[in-house]
């Protein structure tokens, strides 16, 4: 007979960040039909994290960053930084807590395809490796599989700031022995991390650079500030041109991450369609964008509440179906697409839903229809047919915003969703067990 295969330590698993492990294998359960109703505080920014810790190599000065979340994409991070010769050191508990990153002495140049595969914000260090040590070795990222991502408008940015780019082996080798400089950049349309890359070499390039069809994310504006408080020289912010004049060195800095705007949709998303009340806290509606003006379209009530935050009351019966078409910022978000077409599915009528930034980030649909739904796709954009219940099936994670998804149609199914490969969850995702629990839901992992 053969040998029974030893099961892992739990010592030897990942951790996540309040110390529990966690595994590939996870998965989360979700007794539908409660309606949430009470209090969900909204994390600080993936998407303007990641960036801004990157954006602590182009000094070798502390950068704290502050109102941080812990996330598994934010370690996966930390790991890249730390193998160029960063500290990271996490700090202090709750709403006081954050990160600080020191790169006083870049040791290496070079980030592995191990850990750049895992993320592609990891891809990103490559502008302040070229701007502060004049070259980057970066394997070609990875992420989460939503399209084929290429990084041509990396490549030609950086380009146009003097570096000589080779791409073999999987790996981009870049080099500007003598510095980069400044140049003008057309970007041919919006890229959030072409954005990020480029404004954070231009601001150690020597001269002025012009970056045209910049992107407007609000992440990126909170990168630029961070920036300007660092010492860069960056005009423009928030609109399609930035105008940055490259300065000799930049210092650190203490920055206040600002709130997840892609975490706060998701969490209106799965209160209106778990039919309850309750107020997201730290956030307002100008914070969701175009996702408010659509939940509005949808019979949903959004009502600020003074400092407090953005209370969602679910309509009366189901929601309307609303039609939406993802765009660069201020369009509705690409990573609200998802979890919007989650309400969608037991909405009254039939809502169309047009992905234009990515080409195949439909990969929830399949895992939808395991519960009821009723979609088809046609090109760039899936019909829903609202049904008036989801029902309880084992599902599928294929991608971090699918995977709310899955969350958010589990919350409205009756019976018992079994969400599988939450690791993806987990890469975007604070605490969202605790807190979805918080406000009522039956919800709980299983850790395997
Ligand atoms: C950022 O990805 C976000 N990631 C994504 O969120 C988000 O969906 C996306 O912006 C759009 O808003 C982070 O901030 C860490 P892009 P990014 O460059 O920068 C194409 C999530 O779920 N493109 O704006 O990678 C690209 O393929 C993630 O949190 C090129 O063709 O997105 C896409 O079709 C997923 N060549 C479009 O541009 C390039 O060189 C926009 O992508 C670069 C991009």
């Amino acid at each position: 007979m053969p040998p029974v295969p030893k099961m892992p330590s739990s010592r030897n698993q990942p951790k996540n960040p309040k110390g529990q492990a966690t595994s590939r294998m996870d998965r989360i359960l979700i007794e539908g039909g409660v309606p949430l109703h009470g209090e969900l505080a909204i994390s600080g920014s993936k998407n303007a994290v990641l960036p801004l810790m990157v954006a602590a190599l182009l000094s070798e000065e502390k950068l704290v960053l502050r109102g941080t979340p812990r996330l598994a994409d934010t370690r996966t991070l930390a790991q890249v930084l730390e193998g160029l010769g960063a500290t990271v050191e996490e700090f202090g508990n709750g709403p006081g807590e954050g990160v600080s990153v020191q790169a006083a002495k870049l040791t290496s140049t070079r980030a592995p395809y191990e850990l750049v595969s895992k993320m592609r914000a990891s891809f990103w260090v490559i502008g302040p490796l070229l701007a502060r040590a004049g070259q980057a070795q970066v394997s070609l990222p990875g992420g989460c599989a939503i399209g084929t991502r290429p990084v041509d408008l990396y490549l030609k940015g950086l380009e146009a700031l003097g570096a000589d780019i080779d791409v073999s082996g999987g790996y981009v080798n870049a080099a500007a022995p003598h510095g980069l400089t400044g140049g003008r950049i057309d970007l041919p349309f919006v890229s959030v991390g072409a954005t990020h890359v480029l404004m954070m070499a231009a601001a150690l390039a020597k001269g002025e650079t012009l970056i045209t069809n910049a992107a407007t994310e609000p992440e990126v504006v909170d990168v630029g500030h961070c920036l300007q408080a660092m010492g860069a020289q960056i005009d423009g912010l928030g609109t399609r041109t930035l105008h940055i004049r490259g300065v000799a060195r930049l210092g650190g800095a203490d920055h206040q991450v600002i709130r997840d705007r892609i975490e706060a949709g998701a969490f209106a998303l799965a209160v209106a369609a778990s039919g309850g009340k309750a107020t997201l806290t730290g956030i307002g509606a100008a914070d969701i964008g175009a996702l408010a003006s659509s939940l509005r379209l949808a019979g949903v009530d959004l009502a600020e509440t003074g400092t407090q935050g953005l209370q969602i009351c679910a309509p009366d019966g189901r929601p309307k179906a609303t039609h939406i078409t993802t765009e660069a910022y201020p369009g509705f978000a690409t990573d609200l697409q998802a979890p919007f077409m989650g309400l969608m599915c037991c909405a009254e009528g039939v809502s169309r839903i047009r992905e234009t930034i990515f080409e195949n980030r439909f990969m929830h649909v399949q895992e939808l229809a395991r519960l009821g739904a009723d979609i088809s796709l046609e090109g760039d954009t899936a019909i829903v047919t609202g049904v008036e219940k989801l029902h309880a099936a084992p599902v599928m994670a294929t991608d971090l915003r699918a995977s709310v998804t899955l969350v958010i149609a589990g919350l409205m199914a009756e019976g018992v969703t079994e969400i599988n490969r939450v690791y993806h969850l987990d890469r975007g995702y604070e605490r969202i067990e605790e807190k979805l629990s918080a406000c009522g839901a039956r919800i709980w992992r299983e850790r395997i």
